[in-house]
């Protein structure tokens, strides 16, 4: 009998709640050694630990605040590793906001900003050398599709999104033949803590638009598997990016545009 492969380690950021938790029990029941990041220390060692049992896999904690300087330096070290290198990177912590661009403080926009793409950026631009070095490594960085156009409500959200998508597409034409791979992963509307801790009313949206954070990522890990750059998940929000993708401009504003409940 040959020896067992060496298990792979994955880096995940918002590991402590919705898309991410759902990631790390994913990976960990896959084999995979896990990097948990969060802020929150007691979730992530609670979750940790649940992991470590059911599974018998290594589980570090990192607790990091990914919108400061500090917390992303902090992880970019991590993802630098030699010793211990990460081969799947998932770039899922995010934020939204619920007031129009107008009524927000400028602090909370730059905030969003910093968290939705400077730590993308960073962590990606930390984690790639080592995998071109290898000749391996996945990057999945967690999008939206509400990067696909413009939207009123939460502007700076969907101008974020809108960037990791094309970032990520970009980045994974670059390295491609290097053996490394960059995706996009690109939800609607998902049942977690994000629009709670944004303040967003979901209570109007019909029930049929949420999807189930564990069915976002296997079809986001099946995506990964099969190396396509950008993945919508579920056939309904594959109709509609394809719809948005091609619609007209002008359309597409009428569509998104002035939704009382952000204003
Ligand atoms: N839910 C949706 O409908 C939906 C749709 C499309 C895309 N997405 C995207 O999916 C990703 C995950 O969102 P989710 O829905 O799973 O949200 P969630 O349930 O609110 O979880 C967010 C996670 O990010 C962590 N986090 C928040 N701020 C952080 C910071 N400053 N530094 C480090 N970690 C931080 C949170 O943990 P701590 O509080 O412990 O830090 C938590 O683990 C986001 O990028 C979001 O934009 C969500």
């Amino acid at each position: 009998m040959g020896d067992k492969p060496a298990p792979r380690t994955a880096l995940v950021t918002g590991a402590t709640a919705g898309l991410g938790a759902s990631f790390a029990r994913r990976l960990a029941a896959d084999g995979y050694r896990l990097v948990l990041v969060a802020r929150d220390r007691q979730r992530l060692t609670t979750l940790a630990d649940e992991l470590a049992d059911r599974h018998g896999v290594t589980v570090e904690v990192l607790d990091a605040d990914l919108a400061t300087d500090g917390g992303v330096t902090a992880v970019a070290d991590r993802l630098r590793s030699v010793d211990a290198p990460v081969d799947l990177l998932v770039n899922n912590a995010g934020i939204g906001l619920n007031r129009s661009f107008r009524r927000t403080d400028e602090a909370d926009e730059l905030r969003l900003l910093r968290l939705n793409v400077e730590a993308v950026l960073r962590l990606t631009h930390a984690v790639l050398p080592g995998m071109v070095q290898r000749r391996q490594g996945r990057v999945i960085n967690v999008s939206s599709v509400a990067g696909f156009g413009p939207l009123a409500a939460g502007s700076t959200y969907s101008a974020s999104k809108a960037w990791v998508t094309n970032f990520s597409e970009s980045i994974d034409m670059s390295v491609r033949h290097l053996g490394v791979r960059v995706m996009a992963l690109c939800p609607g509307y998902v049942r977690t803590e994000f629009h709670e801790r944004a303040g967003i009313r979901t209570s109007g949206s019909p029930t049929w638009l949420w999807l189930r954070a564990d069915d976002v990522v296997a079809d986001g890990l099946r995506d990964l598997a099969r190396g396509r750059a950008v993945s919508v998940p579920d056939w309904r929000y594959k109709t509609l990016a394809t719809v948005v993708r091609h619609a007209p401009h002008g359309l597409l504003r009428l569509a998104a545009g002035r939704p009382k409940s952000r204003e």
